[in-house]
């Protein structure tokens, strides 16, 4: 069984970690960061805890980098030898970070793929945008096997991963934002906090459930909530005199602006 290393279990590499352990707990997985006392915890018979990225490399066929962007490249400089082209595939979630900048850290051809997961992957329910290049190993299938335990995946060409992080990754915070807004509504209406939460989640949950599993467009399924001169109408038509749609549509696309700038 190949075995798989995450470096950097920081929020994103956790999430990996526990997806994955969650899913398939049988596969053999190491994870480092330099300081490992908060994520010690993890530790099992299948799961090896390390501050030694020189081990984690020498233990493992797949290496997912999730550390910060900044500090993808040093790590790929210090420790380029440990790697071998016979064995390992890298795959980078680093926002940012090309395949030709990290190819750049080798005097050797490897094969390097990114995949943009986001923070759902802890309850394997992730969106993961892949883009996959140079593949000797043979590894695309077992690489979409992984993020596949993590949730959903898609296969992208590499230059769409920005857009992929925004709205996949940031994502997240957007609808939580949003969320967090209809709770503080609810609560305005009447509810405390935890019900409105409660009420607000399953709502969510409910909605993104009837897109996905009818293949319908969100104005379809609005309609059906909209009745003529109601109370739903009212409702939405006055969010959008403030700007509602206009707000999240400038957002992603000042997002996206930011980390194009990077
Ligand atoms: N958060 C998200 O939703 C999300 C989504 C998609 C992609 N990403 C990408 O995922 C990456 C990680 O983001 P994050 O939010 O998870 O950051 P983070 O919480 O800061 O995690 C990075 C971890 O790397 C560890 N680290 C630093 N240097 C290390 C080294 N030399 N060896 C091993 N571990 C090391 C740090 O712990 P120590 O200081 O203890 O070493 C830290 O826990 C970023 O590149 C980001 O672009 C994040």
């Amino acid at each position: 069984m190949q075995k798989i290393g995450i470096v950097g279990c920081g929020n994103l590499g956790l999430s990996l970690l526990n997806g994955i352990k969650q899913k398939s707990p049988a596969t053999k997985l190491y994870g480092s960061k330099r300081n490992v006392a908060s994520i010690k915890k993890y530790e099992d018979e299948n799961t090896v805890i390390t501050n030694d990225n020189k081990a984690l490399i020498e233990a493992c066929d797949i290496i997912i980098l999730a550390l910060k962007p900044y500090t993808i490249i040093p790590f790929l400089k210090e420790n380029a030898s440990y790697f071998n082209a016979n064995r390992h595939t890298i795959v980078s979630v680093a926002t940012g970070i090309t395949t030709t900048e990290m190819k750049a850290c080798f005097d050797f051809e490897l094969d390097i793929f990114r995949a943009m997961p986001n923070t759902a992957s802890s309850v394997n329910e992730s969106i993961t945008a892949i883009s996959f290049g140079r593949d000797e190993l043979n590894r695309t299938d077992m690489v979409t096997e992984i993020f596949n335990s993590l949730g959903e995946t898609i296969v992208i060409d590499e230059t769409l991963m920005e857009s992929a992080t925004i709205l996949g990754a940031c994502g997240i915070a957007y609808v939580l934002r949003f969320m967090r807004a209809m709770i503080q509504g609810g609560i305005e209406v009447g509810f405390d906090s935890k019900t409105a939460t409660k009420i607000v989640s399953q709502t969510v949950k409910g909605a993104a459930e009837l897109i996905i599993r009818n293949g319908s467009h969100p104005e379809e399924e609005i309609d059906r909530v909209t009745t003529p001169k109601g109370c739903t109408i009212v409702g939405l038509n006055e969010m959008e005199h403030s700007g509602f749609s206009s707000a999240l549509i400038k957002g992603i696309v000042t997002s996206y602006q930011k980390i194009e700038k990077k």
